[in-house]
């Protein structure tokens, strides 16, 4: 069991401030995801939790000891956490079997012990029949797997993980999340994943951490942060969303892109905004029926969904209809469309309000 408690915690790398007053408690037993784009600064949080690096100033607890901070620091070995880096490292001279082995043969476990642990690591990563192979016989997602096992066969009461399943193909990914969510549920244990995929993060986690450019942007569950995101940055990175310039006033927003067409709003707001519309919020509807109008510009089969594009006046507006909608329409008709709720931001991206429209 481990909590992690991050006070004040800024990384600079010469210049280069990566990470900005980090204040965060992970709870003991909590899955959270580290999540932004790409040298966002995820990477360097996890490995100042592991302790392969230093922060240039602030405090590190893991559980009620300081690891990090002022004139202490606890080297990684002494941390009892588990990591598996974003360059999965597995020893090319060891076989699967061994390299999974290791963190067990340095504590001395008895050999009958070490291969049920073992085995056990090697059937939930669906390695089993490859233990005996060395690294360069295995394709990048197994390497991958070894060094998840390898981390997992410790039974660290802290698990971090960097992007552990960026080598694999859709579907085992989706199966090794489920198995990753099952361990840890399991073992109880505390892990912090990194990853810049958001279903993965949406998938697995109690809280997301969205990180832009070093700082925090919001921390909440899945579902908070996708309905109720504080800023325009987190609503743009998850999920579809399209934004359009619009002018509150009187109970309406009107956009001037679309021909003045305009949607009921009884928020606070007056003046100028941007709304925030999830293509899966709108539905299209009979011409007159819509609060938009528009014309069916595009419409693309995808199975599960109905992806379309609507032109109203100089916009284009996306629809993410149910699959059998496809063909209904057919392209250039004019079409109605419904919308289910959107957001409003401020001109600062600040979030206004969130509003649900009844149907
Ligand atoms: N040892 C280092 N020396 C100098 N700069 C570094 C070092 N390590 C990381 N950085 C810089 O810190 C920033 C954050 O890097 P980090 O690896 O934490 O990003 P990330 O969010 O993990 O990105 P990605 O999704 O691409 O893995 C980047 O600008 C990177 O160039
Ligand atoms: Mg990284």
């Amino acid at each position: 069991m481990a909590t992690v408690t991050i006070k004040h915690i800024t990384k600079a790398f010469g210049d280069n401030v990566v990470l900005k007053e980090f204040n965060e408690t992970f709870q003991d037993g909590e899955f959270v995801t580290l999540l932004g784009p790409s040298g966002c600064g995820k990477t360097t949080m996890l490995r100042i939790i592991a302790g392969f690096e230093k922060p240039t100033s602030g405090e590190l607890y893991i559980d009620d000891q300081l690891v990090s901070g002022g004139k202490t620091f606890v080297p990684p070995e002494k941390r009892s956490v588990g990591m598996v880096f974003q360059s999965y490292a597995v020893w090319p001279h060891m076989n699967v079997f061994d390299n999974v082995a290791y963190p067990l043969t340095i504590k001395k476990t008895p050999k009958a012990e070490i291969k049920k642990q073992v085995d056990r690591v090697l059937g939930i990563v669906h390695l089993t029949q490859y233990a005996e192979r060395f690294p360069n016989q295995l394709s990048g997602g197994q390497q991958q797997r070894v060094a998840l096992a390898r981390a997992l066969v410790a039974a660290p009461k802290l698990l971090l993980l960097d992007e552990p399943l960026s080598n694999l193909d859709a579907k085992l990914r989706e199966s090794m999340r489920f198995e990753i969510k099952e361990i840890q549920k399991e073992l109880g244990i505390t892990v912090v994943y990194v990853t810049h995929d958001q279903t993965e993060a949406m998938a697995m986690s109690d809280r997301i951490f969205l990180i832009n450019r070093g700082v925090v942007q919001q921390c909440d569950s899945p579902e908070v942060i996708y309905n109720h995101p504080s800023n325009q940055f987190v609503a743009d990175f998850l999920g579809k969303v399209e934004f359009f310039k619009g002018e509150a006033k009187d109970g309406k927003i009107t956009f001037p892109a679309m021909n003045g067409q305009h949607i009921l709003y009884d928020g606070p707001k007056t003046g100028k905004v941007e709304v925030a519309i999830r293509p899966e919020n709108l539905y299209f509807t009979a011409p007159e029926e819509g609060q938009l109008t528009g014309v069916l510009e595009s419409q693309y089969y995808l199975g599960d969904v109905d992806d379309c594009r609507v032109r109203v006046g100089d916009s284009l507006v996306r629809v993410i209809a149910p699959g059998h909608v496809f063909k209904t329409l057919t392209d250039g008709q004019q079409v109605g469309i419904g919308v289910r709720d959107f957001l409003v931001f401020d001109d600062d991206g600040m979030l206004e309000q969130l509003l649900k429209i009844q149907t």
